[in-house]
C-alpha cells in the first residue's frame, strides 16, 4: 500500500544523493554572489526550491538531502506540496499579492474569509487573531498587547492624563511605564528590539544591543526519560515555580511584570521539556497576581509535538492568555480568548500592513491540510518510531538525553565539537539536521516525515557512530 507521502509526492526521491562536499562548489560561488550585496555568513548551502520536493531539499551542486531541519522547522508540508501550490496560484492569491492592502485601514474584502479560516483551527477558547510578519514580531504584539492592557486596568479605563502624554514623548514616565516580561532562561523569543531582550538563549544574539532591565526565572532542568524520573523531575519543577513566583512578587515595586512568556519546548535553546504540571503551575501563579500568560508556540505550533499546538497537552485550568505563532504557519501573530485585549483606541497595536494576506492564505491552507489529513496521529506515530530507533545509540553510548514528543526530538553529544561533526557528517552522508543549544541535535522534518524516511535518517546515524 502506497503511503500518504507517496501518494502527495510520487516522484519524491527514494534515497539522498551526494555528488560533491556540501556546500558545493556552486554553493560556494552563489554566496560569494550573494555576499556582493547580502550578509550570508550563516548560509550552509544554497538550496534549488524549483527541484526540492516532499523530504528532499536539493541544492545548486544538485546534492538531494533528506531534509530533517526543514528552514529552521518551518515548511510543515513538505518542499512544493501541490495543495500549497494550488492555493499559492488561485485568483485571490493574486489580488492579495498585487493589490497587499493595509489592512489596519483598508482591510480586503476577503479578510474576513482569511482569518475565519485561520481561527478555525486556533486552540479552543481563542476566536480572537492578531495577524504579523515572524515570530519575532508575534512576540512584540503580543508584549504590547499586555503592556496596554495592564495599564489600562491600572487605570481603570479612565482617559490618559496630560502628564502621560506629555511624558510619553520623552520616554519617561508615568506615560512610558517601568514594567517588565518575565521570560525563563534559556529561551528563545527573537531577535527585533522588544523580543531580544526576552531572549535569554544564547551572547551572540544580544550582545552590544541595548537590553530591558526584565526578569528572568529558571526553567526546569530535567533528567531524560521524564517517565523515568518523575519524583526528581517534580521536585525540580516545584523549585522553579516557587522562584518564578518570588520573581513576580520582587519585581512588583521594581518593574512590575506585565505577561509571563513561556515556549512549552524551549526550543533554540537547547529542547528542553516540562511537564504539563509545571504549565499548570505557570497558569496558577500569573492569574493568582494578574500577569498575563503567554505561550510562544512559534516553533512547537502546527502539528510536530503530535498536537496541532503544543499546549493543548497541558490540561490547563484555564487557557493562556495569548498565543503566538509562526514557523509551520508561514504567517504570524497570536491568536487570544478575551476581548479586553483589544486596545481601546485606533493606531495603538497597528503598522501597515499588519501580517501579509499572502501568508494568511497559506497558513488557512496548511491548517486545513494538517486537520484533514488527521497529521497530527502519524506525527505521534512516526515519533514513536524515531526514538524506539535512536534509543539503540544512546543504549551503546553514542548519545544521552534522548527526549521529545511527535517528532519534535532531539538528543545529545558529549561535546559541542562533536554535535557539530556531527551534523556536518549528516549533511555529507545526505541528511540536513540542525543543531540547538549547546550540544544538542534537534529533528524538525515535515509533517508527511514517515519511517521509511526515518529508517534512512537512522541508516545515517548509524553509519556516523561506525566511523
Ligand atoms: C520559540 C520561538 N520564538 C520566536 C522565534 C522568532 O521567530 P522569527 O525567527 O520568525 O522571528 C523563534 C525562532 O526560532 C522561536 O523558535
Amino acid at each position: 500500500m502506497s503511503s500518504f507521502c507517496a501518494k502527495v509526492f510520487p516522484t519524491e526521491p527514494q534515497a539522498p544523493s551526494v555528488k560533491s562536499a556540501i556546500p558545493g562548489p556552486k554553493s560556494k560561488d552563489t554566496v560569494t554572489d550573494i555576499e556582493k550585496h547580502f550578509e550570508a555568513k550563516a548560509a550552509y548551502f544554497v538550496g534549488d526550491y524549483s527541484k526540492s520536493i516532499g523530504n528532499y531539499i536539493v541544492d545548486a551542486d544538485g546534492n538531494t538531502l533528506l531534509d530533517l531541519y526543514m528552514q529552521i522547522a518551518s515548511i510543515p508540508l513538505g518542499y512544493n506540496n501541490p495543495a500549497i501550490i494550488e492555493a499559492a496560484g488561485s485568483k485571490e492569491m493574486i489580488n492579495a499579492l498585487v493589490n497587499r492592502p493595509a489592512t489596519g485601514n483598508f482591510p480586503s474584502a476577503d479578510f474576513d474569509s482569511q482569518i475565519q479560516r485561520l481561527v478555525k483551527y486556533a486552540p479552543h477558547g481563542f476566536p480572537y487573531v492578531w495577524t504579523a510578519l515572524s515570530g519575532s514580531d508575534a512576540n512584540e504584539w503580543a508584549f504590547k498587547t499586555a503592556f496596554l492592557w495592564q495599564a489600562d486596568q491600572d487605570r481603570n479605563y479612565a482617559a490618559f492624563t496630560k502628564e502621560e502624554e506629555s511624558s510619553s514623548m520623552i520616554n519617561s514616565v508615568p506615560g512610558c511605564p517601568v514594567r517588565s516580561i518575565l521570560s525563563f532562561r534559556q529561551s528563545f523569543h527573537g531577535r527585533t528590539f522588544g523580543a531580544l531582550s526576552t531572549t535569554r538563549s544564547k551572547p551572540i544574539h544580544k550582545l552590544d544591543i541595548p537590553a530591558f532591565d526584565w526578569p528572568t526565572a529558571p526553567f526546569p532542568a530535567l533528567t531524560y526519560p521524564l517517565e523515568e524520573h518523575q519524583k526528581e523531575n517534580d521536585e525540580e519543577e516545584q523549585r522553579c515555580l516557587k522562584e518564578l513566583e518570588e520573581t513576580i512578587i520582587a519585581w512588583k515595586t521594581k518593574s512590575p511584570v506585565a505577561a509571563v512568556v513561556v515556549e512549552p519546548v524551549q526550543s533554540e535553546g537547547g529542547d528542553n521539556h516540562a511537564s504539563p504540571k509545571f504549565f499548570q503551575g505557570i497558569r496558577d501563579i500569573t492569574k493568582k497576581h494578574r500577569v498575563l500568560f503567554i505561550v510562544d508556540e512559534v516553533q512547537t505550533g502546527v502539528g510536530a509535538t503530535g498536537h496541532f499546538w503544543a499546549h493543548e497537552a497541558w490540561n490547563l485550568t484555564s487557557p493562556p492568555d495569548m498565543m503566538t505563532f509562526s514557523k509551520k504557519a508561514q504567517t504570524a501573530g497570536f491568536f487570544y480568548g478575551n476581548p479586553e485585549l483589544w486596545p481601546r483606541q485606533p493606531y495603538r497595536n497597528f503598522n501597515t500592513w499588519i501580517g501579509d494576506p499572502a501568508h494568511i492564505i497559506i497558513a488557512g491552507k496548511i491548517f486545513e491540510y494538517v486537520s484533514e489529513n488527521n497529521l497530527t496521529a502519524s506525527v505521534q506515530r512516526v515519533g514513536k518510531y524515531i526514538k524506539e530507533g535512536l534509543l539503540k545509540f544512546q543504549e551503546a553510548g553514542h548519545i544521552s538525553r534522548l527526549r521529545g514528543v511527535g517528532t519534535f526530538i532531539a538528543f545529545d553529544l558529549p561535546t559541542p565539537e562533536a554535535r557539530d561533526q556531527f551534523t556536518a557528517g549528516a549533511r555529507a552522508l545526505g541528511v540536513n539536521i540542525g543543531g540547538c543549544g549547546v550540544r544538542s541535535v534537534r529533528l524538525r522534518p515535515c509533517l508527511l516525515f514517515e519511517e521509511k524516511h526515518a529508517d534512512i535518517f537512522l541508516d545515517v546515524v548509524s553509519k556516523l557512530f561506525s566511523k
